[in-house]
């Protein structure tokens, strides 16, 4: 559909290219001092996709040099004199003897000019494919001065927001959709710190991207990750910072506008030849700067948005029940850092998770397990986090913008006196605090220490925290403390209770039924607030099952991507032990690929980003998590796609993690589907990412052939689709 799209759109080009270039078009795409642009002309990159000449915004008269896309609408993405308009068509762009680029008007009055900084007397401008005007010199082709440099209000592929060469490069709006002069708002980039983008109106910021982790900004939503765009943050030594990005296949036009208004918009070409908002960076009250003040935090879904964190109060009670919420909170007991936090009652730490972290973070260079003992040292340290791709990042006194999301964002561990981790416990009647730990040990005994636990506490608490960390071979538990809450090494995963999860699914009908997980049948569920949820239920208590569920619990609860399924808790109650998913609308990608009416709704397109997705998930579980995660047990079934048909890797009852240096491992016991199994795995029991990689293979070839690799039962010789496509 995108192919086509593009395809139309050069189409449209080009007729529209026929039908305004009647003058000379030989020297198309160039101004120079012997070949002046007058109000009536148009030079087009050679690509047909901008042009260069004059236009009135609005409903105005007034006269603009810009770059226009070549669209029906001609959709301004640069201006030259913003700030002083012609007010007639007797205006000129042209080259100046001392070699800049200038608006001049009728009376040869120079409106606006490039101010190069070193000019050089022979020099043209070009209007380049991407959008960017060149000015270069005739000599030596060096590029003396460029658009992409001096932005208006639109950010194009290929340009670079930020420091370039000592410059300053940031986006300024347009004072109204038919004033082009430079507006209340501004957008750029951060001078130190961990990459981020930031707006400002007036120079106060009001808004911000959340950190870059290499791969996305922490507080902009996953679910608008564009496949086909490929986003960049550089940052050298040298003072150079930018952030730019570009195509990685032009079956997309899209770009960036920051509007008169402020709003941060991606507008992407439709079928009808329209820019079409595909994306607002401002979406919610919750994306306003500092919406609910120091050590506030805001989410879109509550009402009302902003409530103090936990153990914090409202500074002012009540401006803050007025709904100003600007004044924030403070904490209710004081940190007691100044204290010896070896001994006796330290601070602790409580856990945020999915938050937009707040701004103003310190970069530590410490490794994980450092972070938050770190912090607990430095009696400023008010809370950490350790985001993969970033590091250990502390942050001084009050925490400003914290913005809770349902899904992704990074984890926040807040310091807070040991008093009121006490007083947050015993006011949910928490009475104590299990942490199941895995070390050398036995499986079966500590499942029975699990057992005995949960029988005993069954129905007092709603949250265990499980500390989880070599999985798969043994469990060891422990009755922990409050204090133990500062070692950064603890995931906490919520516990829901059976009747909670029976009544969600109503008692687990069969009508509910989604399908057959590793180790048990995966239910549909809806919390009663309405969330809906899938559970998957350990059918048997036998001790290969509990494996499996205790592996997939440790595995999961670690790790954090875009195309890993997400865990939501777990239920360990007496003899049931249940795990609750994120639900996913669309099931399972066999689902999709092996069904002759589904598969029209994969296009191509849909199925590379699919196929790249899967890759990424991958690519994540084998290099870029913190542990390397052997799935072994990749096949179409196990891919799950959400609304948006995004793919989520699941099922990690049979994952393995190895070791930093571990590159193979030899099983006796070979587990996972025949079909999609390496063949050194399936005979030998040799598994390592290679394992993964060569079912990713067989997935590959029954994405591209909508068949199943075991579909070939019929033919004489070829048993599977590898033997096909190995004959064909
Ligand atoms: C131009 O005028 C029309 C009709 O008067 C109005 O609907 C439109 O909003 C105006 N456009 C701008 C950009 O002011
Ligand atoms: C400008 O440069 C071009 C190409 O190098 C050359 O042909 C032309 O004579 C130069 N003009 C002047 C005025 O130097
Ligand atoms: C930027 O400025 C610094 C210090 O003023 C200087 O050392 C450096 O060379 C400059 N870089 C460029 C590309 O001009
Ligand atoms: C981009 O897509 C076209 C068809 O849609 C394909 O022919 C081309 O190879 C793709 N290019 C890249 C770099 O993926
Ligand atoms: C820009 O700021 C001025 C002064 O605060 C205000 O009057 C004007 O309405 C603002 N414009 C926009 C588009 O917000
Ligand atoms: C325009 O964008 C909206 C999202 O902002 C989307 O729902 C709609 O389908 C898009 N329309 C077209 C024609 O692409
Ligand atoms: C912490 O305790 C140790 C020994 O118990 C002592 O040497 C040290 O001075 C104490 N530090 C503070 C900040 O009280
Ligand atoms: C936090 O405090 C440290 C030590 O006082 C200081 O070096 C650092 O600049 C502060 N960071 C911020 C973001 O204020």
């Amino acid at each position: 559909m995108k192919g086509s799209l593009s395809l139309k759109f050069i189409l449209l080009l080009v007729l529209l290219f026929a039908s305004t270039c009647s003058q000379d078009c030989s020297a198309a795409d160039t101004v120079s001092i012997t070949n002046p642009l007058q109000d009536s002309e148009t030079i087009f990159s050679s690509d047909l996709t901008f042009k260069l000449g004059f236009f009135s915004p609005g409903n105005t008269t007034n006269r603009y040099v810009g770059i226009m896309f070549t669209d029906p609408k001609a959709t301004v993405v640069w201006v030259a004199n913003r700030d002083k308009p012609l007010t007639d068509s007797s205006g000129v762009l042209t080259v100046l003897a001392d070699g800049n680029l200038a608006v001049l008007n009728g009376k040869k009055e120079i409106l606006w000019s490039s101010n190069a900084p070193n000019p050089v007397a022979n020099s043209t401008a070009q209007l380049l494919d991407d959008g960017n005007l060149v000015l270069s010199d005739n000599s030596n082709g060096k590029s003396v001065w460029e658009s992409f440099q001096n932005p208006t209000d639109c950010f194009l592929r290929t340009m670079r927001i930020g420091e370039v060469a000592n410059r300053s490069i940031q986006l300024t709006s347009w004072r109204s959709p038919s004033d082009p002069s430079i507006g209340n708002f501004s957008l750029g980039v951060n001078h130190g710190g961990i990459p981020e983008l930031f707006a400002w109106n007036r120079g106060v910021l009001y808004w911000r991207s959340g950190p870059w982790n290499g791969n996305m900004f922490i507080g902009i939503p996953a679910s608008n990750a564009k496949y086909t765009i490929r986003y960049d943050f550089v940052r050298d030594d040298a003072g150079t910072t930018y952030f730019t990005y570009n195509y990685i296949n032009t079956t997309v036009l899209l770009f960036y506008e920051l509007s008169s208004s402020g709003e941060i918009l991606e507008k992407e070409l439709n079928d009808n030849g329209d820019w079409n908002i595909s994306f607002s960076f401002v979406r919610s009250e919750c994306d306003e700067y500092g919406k609910c003040g120091p050590n506030g935090r805001c989410d879109p879904h509550a009402s009302p948005i902003c409530y103090c964190l936990k153990g914090f109060e409202p500074r002012d009670k009540q401006e803050w029940s007025k709904g100003s919420w600007r004044g924030g909170c403070t904490r209710k007991a004081p940190l007691q850092c100044e204290r010896n936090n070896s001994v006796g009652e330290g601070d602790g730490y409580l856990r945020l998770t999915t938050v937009k972290v707040p701004d103003l973070s310190n970069f530590i260079g410490t490794s994980q397990e450092d972070c938050g003992n770190d912090c607990l040292k430095n009696c400023i340290c008010s809370a950490y986090t350790y985001v993969v791709g970033i590091g250990c990042l502390h942050w001084n006194d009050s925490l400003i913008d914290i913005q809770q999301f349902s899904s992704y964002g990074a984890d926040l561990y807040i310091r807070m006196a040991s008093s009121e981790l006490d007083h947050a416990k015993s006011k949910q009647k928490k009475k104590a605090v299990v942490a199941i730990t895995v070390s050398a040990g036995c499986l079966l005994l500590a499942s029975f220490f699990l057992w005995n636990w949960c029988t005993k506490h069954r129905g007092r608490g709603k949250e265990a925290e499980l500390a989880l960390m070599e999985p798969g071979e043994a469990w060891k538990t422990e009755i922990r403390t409050s204090n133990s809450y500062a070692n950064p090494k603890l995931e906490e995963l919520p516990l829901y209770d059976y009747e909670t999860l029976a009544i969600a699914t109503e008692s687990f009908a069969s009508k509910n039924k989604l399908g057959q997980g590793g180790f048990g049948p995966v239910y549909k569920g809806k919390l009663s607030n309405g969330s809906e949820v899938a559970v998957k239920r350990l059918s048997n208590s036998s001790s290969q099952g509990l494996q499996e569920f205790m592996n997939e619990v440790s595995v999961i609860s670690k790790l954090q991507h875009r195309n890993l399924v997400r865990l939501l808790g777990c239920c360990i109650e007496k003899e049931e032990k249940m795990l609750v998913y994120e639900y996913m609308p669309n099931t399972s990608l066999d689902a999709y690929i092996f069904d002759l009416r589904k598969q029209k709704l994969l296009d191509w397109n849909r199925r590379c980003m699919i196929v790249e997705g899967i890759g990424r998930g991958l690519l994540y579980l084998h290099r870029d998590s913190r542990l390397r995660i052997i799935h072994r047990d990749l096949k179409a079934s196990n891919i799950l796609l959400d609304e948006e048909l995004n793919p989520k890797i699941s099922d990690f009852g049979l994952a393995r993690i190895f070791g930093g240096k571990q590159d193979q491992a030899n099983t006796s016991r070979v587990v996972g589907t025949y079909g999609y199994m390496a063949p050194e795995y399936a005979m030998r029991g040799e598994f390592s990412e290679k394992s993964d990689v060569y079912s990713f293979g067989v997935l590959l070839l029954e994405i591209i052939s909508g068949r199943r690799n075991a579909s070939f039962y019929h033919d004489e010789e070829i048993l599977t689709l590898l033997g096909y496509v190995t004959f064909h």
